[in-house]
């Protein structure tokens, strides 16, 4: 699949093309490893057997090989000359190689110099693993690509003081003492895998232990490993393991196939976990919990990627991908297993929807950007220069979002009976996008061909919809129209196969039963398909004039547009059953004020909110009917991020400042509700993150947001006390927000006591690295902090810019996450983030590329700015030694 590449400081990225596939010429049955452990020069001996794929006619035997010392390699016990073999950079090829082969490689790594955080690496003493996606060929040489799946055996050596656990994947087959200090674990995973589910870890760690009987009543052992001083915050990643695999085995019948499972927490990772065969190993951000350090959000996000990873053992490490074009097959459907994991826990039809409504939310922020601008590729993507650039929210959430429309246009047993063919027929291989939809299509016998433009063609649908009531004939027509934006190296695009939910609301607010002309069934919500570019669908039967509910759920991940009038979407706030739609209607009633408001701001016209619209809100406020949940949602105001994305030209600051109006105008209309609101959603007694409560406070939290916005003593006082009596880190957090991010007069004369809690903050929670992480978020979103404050903050002592957590809590949040600011007018921010770019590209090229993105829209922003952006973007792809990471997002969002 890969070519050998040179690679030099100033060439022209190099892209691997899809359509180049080809199998390996060898294939690899078992792999022997053996590991001596020292930070400063760990020895690999590895032994691979491996013989000919009779499918290929060419004799050279690859192997990928990066940053690694080798030693010796010996082929069916024989050293090999230089001769015998060709070494490059990145790889190393065994010319006219016998058809059985055993290769013994040996090489040596300084994990203690690795700073990408990929291949193996220390961190506070231990040593961790992360190789996907091609982080296996830091370890040693091997045909490290997906589609070449082997049986691992691994030995590992240590010092037993510094290196008590001894961990890798599978089952610990033989432990004991090498006398000299040191000790020794032998492990064997009992299933063949690809490399990048290769994992060690080695160091000073202690566990939380579970013995846990599965369904079919074997007994498997559970641990959650962290490094001492963190016992008291495994307990809630623990659960949550135990419920994902419960889940697991009543939601898709598929059992753990191991009997032992663990999970690693480690502070300096990437990402957020990674699923390797039996050893997950995590971020400490999605393990770590307990009421004093973590937030509902916090035990919300372990929840879901314990869950997300677990999901993995069987979509993606049973069945695999075959090559990381196809990466959407493993993530895009994990990823949906993971959003109805969170759904079916909450378990209420509201909960349920709140939970939806959260992951469209993130959906159209980020993945419906990443679509418009220079980085936008299809869920399946043709090409690529470093694959991992191509973790985006494409490929997980817009894949996800398109596993949902199987499950959409199929139905839940339908849906089912794909999933259980896909694993009858795929079990231990390594396969494509296609052959998942095409087990969905004949395990239902449908047509899924049309479906397949969901992966082949990039860029946001648009669906528009026109209705008209026909009183005399008591017909409803409504016609729907798709179209698709040109994407890079994609000008036109075919129809897609587009499931839209669809229901009709009445005066009354009642749900219209639904018939389709012709036809003789009945339904609420009808899942039209939505197949051409135009097609009308009329219903019978409507006894009066209605509104249409459409794309109930979300069911596409599209853009619907529908020329509602403001006395509609409050009907449909107020009344319709679909809770997905009942939001967005409060959303696009919002989303017009505030657009509204910025172009008054532009225009220097006075700035007001109309009745209409405050009241449609008060009305969703005070219905105490409602999951507190979801009356948060829909008090919280469409993102400045989310208002610029709607605008031809943003306008950072017209839209923080309309942004803050539109939240202090509500805050005074709805004055004594909000007070009300806020005392009726207190949670008192001990702690717990269960979804009722979360909701409960998520709804106080956002009235105390809006109250401190009334700009009085009395709400600033309130948010301060709260503060100080906060008995968990949610409600510490939100008052501790109130109190910095409030835009109100009074915000001045609280300055000191502000600087005064961050303090105190600081110092109590200093050891607790999550927390800290927090601290700076915080003050790198306030609306007040500038570029030079965030550039002192670079100067405090608990920053590192070698941690990613730590890089991502300061520098990611300004760039990503205080639009206003760092978009100001004379461009300091842009030279803060180039500066930024180019210090961790030295040390961690994938995080680089992640802040590189930050300037993709640039093209979205006024000439001046935009002058400002291409100056820092030039400036970053001229510097020396760029990454490929970088230099492949920059080139992109320079070519635009
Ligand atoms: N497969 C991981 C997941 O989605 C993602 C991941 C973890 C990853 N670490 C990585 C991807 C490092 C690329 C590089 O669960
Ligand atoms: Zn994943």
């Amino acid at each position: 699949m890969r070519k050998p590449i040179q690679q030099s400081d100033s060439e022209v990225p190099v892209s691997i093309y899809r359509k180049d596939y080809a199998p390996p010429n060898f294939w690899v049955d078992k792999v022997e490893m053996g590991f001596d452990l020292h930070p400063i020069r760990t020895h690999v001996a590895t032994r691979l057997f491996m013989r000919r794929n009779p499918d290929r006619s060419e004799n050279d035997l690859i192997l990928f090989g990066e940053d690694i010392k080798l030693l010796q390699l010996r082929l069916n016990g024989v050293d090999l000359k230089k001769s015998a073999y060709r070494l490059t950079k990145e790889c190393l090829t065994i010319v006219n190689a016998p058809d059985e082969v055993c290769l013994e490689v040996e090489t040596t790594i300084a994990a203690d110099k690795n700073t990408t955080m990929s291949g193996l690496y220390v961190s506070n003493g231990n040593f961790y693993t992360q190789c996907e996606a091609e982080g296996f060929r830091k370890i040693t040489y091997f045909p490290d690509r997906p589609d070449v799946m082997a049986s691992f055996t691994v030995m590992l050596r240590g010092d037993k003081d510094a290196y008590p656990v001894l961990l890798s994947n599978g089952n610990l087959i033989e432990q004991g003492d090498l006398g000299d200090g040191r000790h020794y674990a032998k492990w064997e995973d009992p299933f063949k895998k690809p490399s990048y589910l290769f994992a060690l870890v080695a160091g000073k760690l202690v566990c939380q232990e579970e013995k846990f009987k599965l369904q079919s009543g074997r007994q498997v052992l559970l641990q959650v490993w962290v490094e001492p001083g963190n016992l008291d915050k495994t307990q809630h990643a623990m659960d949550s393991l135990k419920k994902s695999i419960r889940w697991d085995e009543q939601r898709f019948g598929l059992e753990l196939d191991l009997d032992r499972f663990m999970i690693v927490a480690t502070s300096d990772f990437n990402m957020g976990a990674m699923e390797n065969k039996g050893l997950n190993i995590f971020n400490t951000k999605y393990v770590l919990a307990n009421p004093r350090v973590a937030t509902d959000t916090d035990y919300a996000g372990i929840e879901s990627v314990v869950g997300h990873e677990y999901f993995h053992n069987w979509t993606g490490n049973r069945v695999t991908c075959r090559d990381w074009f196809q990466l959407s097959l493993k993530e895009g459907l994990t990823v949906f297993r993971d959003q109805e994991f969170s759904g079916d826990l909450v378990g209420t039809e509201t909960g349920r929807a709140v939970k939806r409504i959260e992951d469209v939310r993130v959906l159209r922020q980020l993945q419906f950007s990443e679509d418009a601008g220079p980085m936008a590729h299809p869920v399946r993507p043709d090409s690529f220069v470093e694959i991992n650039n191509f973790y985006t929210v494409t490929i997980y959430e817009k894949g996800a979002e398109v596993v949902r429309m199987y499950y959409t246009l199929l139905g839940h047993e339908g849906f089912r009976r794909g999933m259980d063919l896909y694993f009858q027929r795929h079990d231990g291989q390594a396969v494509t996008c296609d052959d998942f939809r095409v087990a969905m299509a004949d395990a239902n016998g449908r047509d899924l061909k049309q479906f397949e433009r969901w992966y082949s063609q990039a860029g946001t649908p648009r669906v528009s919809a026109q209705g008209h009531y026909d009183g005399s004939k008591k017909t409803y027509s409504l016609s729907l129209t798709q179209s698709c934006p040109k994407t890079a190296g994609q000008s036109k695009k075919k129809p897609f196969h587009i499931p839209v939910a669809f229901g009709l609301i009445d005066v009354q607010g009642g749900e219209v039963p639904l018939q389709l002309e012709g036809d003789t069934i009945v339904a609420r919500t009808k899942i039209l398909e939505l197949t051409r570019e135009s097609q009308q669908f009329v219903f019978v039967n409507v006894e009066q004039d209605v509104t249409p509910s459409l794309l109930r759920n979300f069911s596409a991940p599209v853009i619907l547009e529908f020329e509602y009038c403001d006395e509609q979407l409050a009907h449909l706030l107020a009344y319709d059953s679909d809770p997905f739609c009942r939001w967005e209607a409060g959303q696009r009633l919002a989303m017009r004020r505030l657009l509204n408001l910025v172009s008054a701001i532009q225009k220097g016209v006075p700035l007001s909110l109309d009745i209409l619209f405050l009241d449609a809100l008060k009305k969703t406020l005070i219905d105490t009917s409602l999951d507190p949940a979801f009356r948060e949602l829909v008090l919280t105001l469409p993102s400045e991020a989310m208002i610029a994305e709607e605008m031809k030209v943003a306008d950072p600051q017209g839209i923080h400042q309309a942004r803050q109006f539109a939240r202090a105008e509500i805050a005074q209309y709805l004055k004594s509700d909000l007070l009300q609101v806020y005392q009726d959603n207190q949670t008192p007694g001990k702690y717990s993150p269960d979804a009722l409560s979360a909701g409960k406070r998520a709804l106080k939290n956002c009235a105390l947001a809006y109250l401190v916005e009334w700009a009085e003593k009395s709400t600033y006082e309130l948010a301060y006390t709260q503060y100080q009596d906060a008995e968990n880190m949610t409600d510490r957090m939100a008052a501790l927000l109130a109190m910095l991010h409030c835009s109100s007069a009074l915000d001045k004369v609280y300055r000191k006591t502000r600087n005064q809690v961050l303090l105190e903050f600081y110092k109590e929670f200093q050891n607790d690295a999550l927390v800290i992480d927090k601290w700076f978020t915080l003050q790198a979103t306030a609306p007040t902090t500038d570029v030079t404050q965030v550039r002192q903050l670079m100067q405090h002592k608990a920053f590192s810019m070698g941690n990613p957590n730590r890089a991502r809590s300061l520098i990611f949040a300004f760039c990503n996450a205080n639009p206003a600011q760092f978009h100001c007018a004379d461009g300091s921010g842009y030279e803060f983030w180039a500066d930024s770019v180019i210090a961790l590209n030295k040390l961690n090229p994938q995080v680089a590329a992640r802040l590189a993105r930050s300037l993709d829209r640039w093209t979205k922003y006024p000439k001046a700015q935009q002058t400002r952006m291409k100056a820092a973007l030039e400036r970053v792809a001229k510097t020396k030694s760029l990454s490929k990471d970088v230099a492949e997002v920059i080139s992109k969002a320079l070519a635009i």
